[in-house]
């Protein structure tokens, strides 16, 4: 089936970012706390949506680094792929009422997966939890077979959600927001800087894959962004603002073993950055 006709390519990416896509993510991100379920639930599809315009999801097995709670799980399986889930914390596999079976504990710094062995990798705002983030997109490439996709998508610290719960006083400083936050609600905030919160950049992610010969730049976006607001990651500086959160998406370079006929269908091409 041709790109144009299987939802996959830059057609059907601009046909997605839509302003009213982006609205709606963004109400449903004001009602994260209270109503967990449908923010989860509509970020888990737009994402396999995401993903699936630059590659076609069934059959393909799926690799998701920081899966959470499960919500993803419904997604990709729903869109045909073979969806494995990896988080180190257990408990967060049921809160979207899925068991814990197709689900790996582990950490994206050091995955118990074979090299090689994964059609997509797949990673929503975890990076700017982990301390080593290119430890974890190392690891990522890794078990990616040659001529598979990755998606990493993360909040850049200065972005106005960079603190998380903390934000925007993360911009005078993460341990001031932190201590502000423990003064206000009584508790530190889940997201504590520097333990499971750290400051990660859009350069510096651009810089890894940029210098790493065993991916290929293919896309790098504001993810929630309309197609038409994608200039931002274009000028230095002003994306670790306004891109709000990145996406990168990459090819994993070197041969592949089933030759041409294997090769992972990635419509659009390469965008120019
Ligand atoms: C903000 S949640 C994101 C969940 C889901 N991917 C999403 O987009 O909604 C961050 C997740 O990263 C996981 N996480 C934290 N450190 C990690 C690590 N070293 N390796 C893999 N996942 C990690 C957490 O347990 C948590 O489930």
């Amino acid at each position: 089936m041709s790109a144009a006709h299987d939802g996959t390519g830059r057609a059907a990416r601009r046909r997605f970012a839509t302003l009213g896509r982006s609205v709606a993510l963004f109400r449903a991100f004001l009602v994260e706390q209270s109503d967990p379920d449908h923010f989860y639930g509509l970020l888990a599809q737009d994402s396999v949506r995401q993903v699936s315009g630059y590659v076609p999801l069934a059959g393909r097995t799926v690799l998701d680094v920081g899966g959470g709670p499960g919500y993803f799980a419904a997604a990709f399986r729903a869109a045909g792929a073979r969806y494995v889930g990896l988080d180190p914390d257990v408990g967060d596999f049921s809160a979207a009422g899925d068991s814990v079976a197709g689900m790996l504990r582990g950490s994206g710094t050091a995955l118990p997966v074979r090299s090689g062995g994964v059609d997509v990798t797949f990673s929503s705002n975890v990076l700017e939890h982990v301390a080593e983030p290119t430890r974890m997109l190392d690891e990522m490439v890794r078990v990616t077979r040659p001529g598979g996709v990755l998606f990493v998508s993360f909040t850049p610290w200065l972005s106005p959600w960079g603190g998380h719960e903390t934000a925007p006083w993360h911009y005078l400083g993460g341990d001031r927001a932190r201590r502000r936050y423990e003064r206000r609600n009584g508790r530190p905030p889940k997201n504590r800087f520097r333990e499971t919160l750290h400051p990660t950049s859009i350069a510096q992610t651009l810089r890894w894959a940029r210098g790493n010969p065993e991916v290929e730049l293919l896309d790098a976006l504001p993810r929630y962004h309309p197609w038409w607001g994608r200039w931002v990651i274009r000028i230095p500086g002003v994306r670790e603002v306004a891109s709000w959160n990145l996406l990168l998406v990459l090819r994993r370079t070197g041969a592949e073993p089933g030759g041409a006929a294997e090769k992972t269908e990635l419509a659009g091409g390469r965008v120019a950055m």
